[in-house]
């Protein structure tokens, strides 16, 4: 089995490039290593993502039940097959992005979350979650300008919420979470993700 590194933070966290950064410092190492995001990484998943970003008025149990759909469908078709394959995989959101969305954000059951994810997950979880932490207001002023997208347009209060989902599911994980200030500088942050993320990993190289 490979290992299986995912990112999560809110709205302007950072954490979509310090995937990227991740990926590519695995790349250069010699790691064989994949780099996908959710929803989306199939083509159901980039259609959920289009119709889930874009769309007003989707029920709060239909969005839930969006983004289950894509996780069933990328865990399936993409991520077990490349951690067999002994890859790496770094994925930008997961289940965790349910739990602080859908279940804090927007008040749906935690315990069906949970139980949804293990459905929809097959019992698949990361070997490290990385929270990149910053403040709602920080995070929101690094949107270049608030466009169309449902999420991002969910209000601070919605995004407080969201944050103190994600801090709580690292408090109750705390040794499969890595808790980052993602307001520090950009370097900084990626070294200390790969400070932790390097001993994970060694052992899936060939
Ligand atoms: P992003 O990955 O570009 O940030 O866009 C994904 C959006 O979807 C983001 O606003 C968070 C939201 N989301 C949820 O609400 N629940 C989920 O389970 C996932 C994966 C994402």
């Amino acid at each position: 089995m490979g290992a299986f590194i995912v990112f999560e933070g809110g709205e302007g966290s950072g954490k979509s490039t310090q995937a990227r950064v991740l990926f590519r410092r695995l790349q250069r190492e010699g790691y064989r290593v994949m780099l996908t995001h959710e929803p989306g990484g199939t083509p159901l998943g980039e259609a959920a993502r289009r119709w889930l970003k874009s769309r007003r008025g989707t029920e709060a149990l239909a969005e839930l039940f969006l983004f289950m759909a894509a996780r069933a469908q990328l865990v399936r078709q993409v991520l077990r097959p490349a951690l067999e394959r002994g890859e790496v995989v770094v994925c930008d959101r997961f289940g965790a992005s349910t739990v602080a969305y859908q279940g804090y954000g927007r008040g749906l059951d935690l315990e069906l979350i949970h139980q949804l994810n293990r459905w929809a997950t097959g019992g698949l979880f990361p070997d490290l979650t990385v929270l990149l932490d910053v403040p709602v207001e920080v995070g929101m002023g690094r949107k270049a300008k608030p466009g169309n997208d449902v999420f991002e347009g969910a209000g601070l209060e919605f995004h407080r919420r969201v944050r103190e989902g994600y801090l709580a599911q690292a408090r109750q994980e705390a040794q499969r979470w890595l808790v980052v200030d993602g307001a520090r500088p950009r370097r900084e942050v990626a070294e200390e993700v790969w400070q932790r993320v390097e001993p994970l990993v060694k052992g899936t190289r060939q």
